[in-house]
């Protein structure tokens, strides 16, 4: 195991998550209605699910048509999402790395890595219209977060959505944030906030929908 962030041992997780069928809140099934009535009737979208976990949000997006990756860092985990949702895509991948060059080589060169990723126009053939992140930055450390958003900045389209769920305190902790501060890390990186929804047991709106703007 790789200890990063709080240091929880997601592979660990995945196996109680798996027995329950879920691991984040229950809650991020409205960040889905919400993406869903910003989307409208567009088709043919891209999806990614940063810290997927078991992958317990492929089916949603399965449901409402949008082409689905899943990214996360635990093996086991992924061998879960695997076996449970064997046509969705799960990528082995720190969030801080350059994931999307990855993804860029390998259509690029129909899946074998030969095409560079750094390549602009191969990256922005397989940018994103959404991400999502639900229950995972506040698992990293400010300096983490750093490092990941402008990974997901680069991955999502120019007027593409960004959806977080995360834990939203009174006073920040070393990997939690305040409702402001959630929202000030996010919008540095390029996004605007759209709107914020549920509010968590401390009173806070934990739920934020931001759309790249530059
Ligand atoms: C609480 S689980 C949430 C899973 C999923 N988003 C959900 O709501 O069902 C957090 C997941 O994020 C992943 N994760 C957190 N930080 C990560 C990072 N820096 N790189 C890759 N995966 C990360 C963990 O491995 C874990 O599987």
């Amino acid at each position: 195991m790789t200890t990063f962030g709080d240091g929880i041992d997601w592979d660990k997780e995945a196996q109680r998550a798996a027995a329950h069928d879920a691991i984040g809140a229950p809650a991020g099934c409205e960040m889905l209605d919400i993406i869903m009535s910003e989307i409208g009737q567009r088709q043919n979208l891209r999806a990614v699910d940063c810290g997927c976990n078991i992958g317990q949000f492929f089916p949603m997006f399965e449901k409402a048509g949008l082409d689905y990756v899943g990214l996360d860092q635990a093996a086991q985990a992924l061998q879960i999402a695997r076996r449970r949702w064997p046509k969705a895509r799960f990528m082995r991948t720190y969030l801080w790395s350059d994931w999307l060059g990855v993804l860029a080589a390998e259509a690029a060169s129909g899946g074998v890595s030969t095409v560079d990723g750094t390549d602009e126009a191969a990256r922005e053939r397989v940018r994103f219209d959404v991400a999502i992140c639900c229950a995972v930055l506040q698992h990293n450390k400010h300096e983490e977060k750093e490092r990941i958003l402008p990974r997901i900045a680069d991955a999502v389209k120019v007027g593409g959505l960004f959806a977080i769920q995360e834990s939203t305190v009174t006073n920040e902790t070393a990997t939690q944030l305040r409702h402001d501060q959630w929202i000030a890390l996010v919008e540095r990186y390029g996004f605007q906030l759209v709107k914020t929804w549920h509010k968590n047991e401390l009173g806070h709106e934990d739920g934020y929908l931001f759309r790249r703007v530059a």
